[in-house]
């Protein structure tokens, strides 16, 4: 049988991420003039602090910082890039895309690039995305960044919302691998619930506020979102299994989307998976929507916990709502 003939998988080559350098943390939100408490915030969600971008510090700044890392972990060259994915709800720009800025700044040029916005499932879309590509044989390796500055359309006078958001990027690079990489991808979403989890501006909406100057900022209904996401979580986890004929117990590690410790705890719970085996970044993210997978991936690959040949189960739940998970052979 000829080499070609056998499945090609798109594999992790190698991880990256960023952090802006200002921390915020829980006291200092209420040295802000928030009407919260760490005890609140801590127990309700599990977020302890966050990092906040700087005045001047961009969703591609952040981006082009996690890509130069994990390009280098990949021993992979700019120039060899074929395709550049961003998942990000928090563009530059309205346009171009964040991704055509990334390539610029990343000193490259004639490659594929654009970005995915699927709110905090930003991430795993996009990587689901460069998985078609690679196995499709139409890219060979692809940049995959999910980045934000999701800080900069925060109410920091709604402590509903304030508290739980914080800015960052992480990248991996994905290469064509006979042997192994991302086994499937389950991708769902339902914009029946949009008024959920929303900012209702936007260029074809208009950027006209209401007299209360609701319309500038992120709307969660926070009760609604975390029922739904607990409940969408279950089952997708589940049909990532169903569909590779595994057993929970194959699973090495869980790498949820980080909002909130209390749904990442439930989904651990419906898998049987200790704790232990399951990536926890929120206390010190926040939640940094497309950012927080592949943030908590790569500090799980440098720190050690991931590796080679391990069985990984990516998901996230976000805005839309959208939501999904990725089954990967690390
Ligand atoms: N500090 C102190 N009190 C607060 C705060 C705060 N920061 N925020 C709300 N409260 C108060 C509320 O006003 C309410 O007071 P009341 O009872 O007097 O009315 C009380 O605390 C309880 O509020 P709930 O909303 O019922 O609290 P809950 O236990 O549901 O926790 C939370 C709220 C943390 C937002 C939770 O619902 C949650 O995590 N939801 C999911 C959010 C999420 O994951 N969002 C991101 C999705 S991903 C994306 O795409 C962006």
């Amino acid at each position: 049988m000829s080499h070609t003939s056998n499945p090609v998988f798109a594999r992790i080559a190698g991880t990256g991420s960023y952090l802006p350098q200002q921390v915020l943390s829980n006291d200092d939100l209420v040295k802000r003039g928030v009407e919260t408490s760490d005890e609140w915030i801590t127990s309700r969600t599990g977020i302890r602090q966050r990092h906040i971008a700087a005045e001047g510090e961009l969703t591609s700044d952040l981006a082009l910082q996690a890509s130069l890392r994990a390009l280098e972990a990949a021993g992979v060259a700019a120039e060899d890039i074929d395709l550049i994915v961003v998942g990000t709800t928090t563009p530059d720009l309205i346009f171009p895309s964040t991704a055509t800025i990334l390539q610029h700044k990343l000193g490259v040029a004639g490659c594929m690039a654009f970005d995915v916005n699927a709110a905090c499932s930003g991430f795993i879309y996009a990587l689901t995305v460069a998985d078609k590509f690679i196995r499709s044989g139409a890219a060979g390796t692809v940049l995959v960044v999910g980045a934000e500055t999701l800080t900069r359309m925060l109410d920091w006078n709604d402590r509903n919302t304030c508290v739980l958001f914080g800015d960052g990027a992480g990248a991996v690079v994905l290469k064509a691998d006979h042997e192994t990489g991302i086994l499937s991808t389950h991708m769902h979403a339902d914009g029946g619930k949009k008024d959920l989890l929303w900012n209702p501006v936007g260029v074809s909406a208009g950027f006209k506020v209401d007299e209360h100057n609701a319309g500038v900022r992120v709307q969660m209904a926070g009760n609604d979102v975390f029922k739904y996401a607990v409940k969408a979580l279950d089952s997708v986890v589940d049909e990532a299994l169903v569909a590779n004929g595994l057993d929970k117990s194959a699973l090495d590690w869980l790498v949820p989307h980080q909002a909130n410790l209390r749904i990442i705890e439930a989904t651990a719970r419906r898998l049987d998976m200790p704790m232990e085996r399951v990536i926890v970044t929120v206390d010190r993210h926040g939640n940094t929507s497309s950012g927080s997978v592949p943030l908590a991936l790569d500090e799980a690959v440098r720190s050690g916990k991931v590796q080679h040949g391990q069985l990984l189960l990516l998901e996230a739940f976000g805005g839309g709502f959208a939501w999904g998970s990725v089954l990967l052979r690390y």
